[in-house]
């Protein structure tokens, strides 16, 4: 889009420039880096994958767990040494750094790492054109002070833009930052207290994805289920009452959520898993350990009894749901009795999939000041039992669905010639010939057999008859 005046910046740009995001963590970073690279895009920026090309290279960062920050800076020492060969040819590089190691280091940064242009935490990414543009005038930037304005009013697609389709799938964010304070976690010290977006501004930004042909869209938060906001019938709405109304959308034909915290999984929620067929039947909800002392610990505010009683709840109100979660192993204090109830609390569950982790001690987070914290050996070891069940339950899950039948949203083309994948409804990469449709189309398969990390399926059905593409939309719009 270079050599044009871009519709709203005023600037002429006589060549193209090239941004290379790097992103880490979350599906929340991966979203954010879409909207950073939309916004550049309208200052003349095109993304490029090559990062020897690249004239802006911006780290979108996770602090999450471990040694985060340390990556970063070695990963930061490499791209001096790009800057350093590019400008041998005249060529400027500009290095910049965002996310949550950004808001968490900020000056830091530039002290360690000079060859960095700016830092940019996420309260403030819709100045992300701004400070570029000064940091293209030689200034060195730190941009991490929470915003008064409204980031989400001030980082929306341009104006009268379709927005770039990225396919069929898409991420939107509903919900940032956290209130909840789990005692091992820095969200709510990087991405700040919890802030819901209008409903108003959600509904538009789905609309536009459904106009550039997505037709699944996964709602995010840091809290997700948190998310409340005035309804368009002027009564406080929730998440449960959000996903009615985003399940009207012509085009939109399924809907997900991540992630949920258990104290708020409210009613309407609930209803909307069974009474929304566009909803689809997984559910990501992290219950971290089964020892009752432990989450106590943890600050989670509720037992291992209220989850699994919730769990019966939601399968009573959706019964082919799927579980995921996510697990902390060695959390300081953790004995091998509490680490026996984390495990009792998973066979009682039974997961379709889980992520878990060692406890990482977060600097400024409560967790890393307690005592008896629990040797790296041990936690390890608990780790890999606790992910030898966890791979077993999700191996079962998915050995139980061969022979079914199943709807499949055609995603992309599959890593072999004549192949595609798409996501079962449980979010399982499911590989079918192509002949089983067009991306973007939702087919009947029938699943032959389950591999390691994905489903392989057959087409049920006359393959490429015309009406198939139809038929398939008019089932849910
Ligand atoms: N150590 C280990 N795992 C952590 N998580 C969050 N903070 C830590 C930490 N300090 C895990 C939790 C959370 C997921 C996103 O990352 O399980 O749900
Ligand atoms: Fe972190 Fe707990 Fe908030 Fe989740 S609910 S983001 S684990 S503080």
């Amino acid at each position: 889009m270079s050599g044009k005046e871009t519709p709203g910046t005023g600037t002429v740009d006589t060549a193209t420039k090239k941004v290379f995001v790097k992103t880490y963590g979350c599906q929340m970073n991966v979203y954010d880096s879409q909207r950073m690279t939309d916004a550049l895009a309208a200052d003349g920026y095109c993304a490029t994958d090559v990062i020897e090309d690249a004239d802006l290279v911006l780290l979108n960062t996770c602090h999450i767990r471990e040694k985060a920050a340390e990556k970063v800076y070695s990963e930061l020492g490499r791209i001096r040494q790009l800057k350093e060969e590019r400008a041998k040819d005249g060529r400027e590089t500009l290095i910049g750094v965002s996310g949550c190691v950004a808001q968490a280091e900020g000056r830091e940064i530039l002290r360690r790492a000079p060859a960095v242009d700016l830092v940019i935490g996420p309260q403030t990414y819709h100045r992300l054109p701004a400070v570029v543009k000064r940091a293209r005038g030689g200034e060195k930037i730190v941009e991490t002070e929470y915003a008064i304005e409204d980031k989400f009013a001030h980082l929306p697609h341009p104006e009268g833009r379709i927005v770039r389709s990225r396919g069929v799938t898409a991420f939107l964010t509903v919900q940032e930052g956290c209130d909840k304070f789990c005692t091992f976690c820095v969200v709510p010290y990087t991405r700040g207290a919890e802030v819901s977006r209008p409903v108003s501004q959600i509904v538009a930004e789905a609309e536009r994805l459904a106009a550039s042909g997505v037709r699944e869209v996964t709602l995010l938060g840091q809290n997700v289920n948190a998310w409340h906001g005035e309804g368009v019938d002027g009564r406080e709405w929730g998440l449960g009452e959000l996903l009615f109304r985003l399940a009207e959308i012509p085009g939109i034909d399924r809907l997900r959520y991540t992630t949920s915290h258990p104290r708020d999984m409210d009613d309407a929620l609930i209803a909307a898993h069974r009474d929304l067929d566009k909803l689809m039947p997984y559910l990501h909800l992290p219950v971290q350990a089964g020892s009752d002392r432990i989450l106590k610990a943890m600050n989670r505010r509720h037992t291992a009894e209220e989850y699994l009683r919730l769990i019966e709840r939601i399968r009573a109100a959706r019964p082919d749901i799927a579980m995921s979660g996510d697990f902390i192993v060695g959390f300081p204090g953790e004995t091998e009795e509490d680490f026996a109830e984390t495990m009792r609390l998973v066979r009682a569950v039974g997961y379709a999939q889980a992520f878990s982790f060692k406890y990482s001690p977060r600097p400024g987070t409560p967790g890393a000041d307690m005592a008896d914290h629990v040797p790296e050996a041990v936690k390890g070891e608990r780790l890999q039992r606790l992910q030898a069940l966890l791979t077993e339950q999700q191996r079962d899950f998915a050995r139980s669905l061969v022979g079914t039948e199943i709807d499949l949203l055609l995603e992309k083309p599959g890593r072999e010639a004549g192949q595609l994948v798409g996501r079962s409804p449980w979010l399982q990469p499911v590989i079918v010939d192509d002949a089983a449709g067009r991306i973007g189309d939702i087919v009947k398969v029938r699943i032959a057999r389950a591999g390691p990390n994905s489903l392989f399926a057959d087409p049920v059905g006359e393959i490429g008859a015309p009406e198939r593409a139809e038929a398939t939309k008019g089932v849910y719009v």
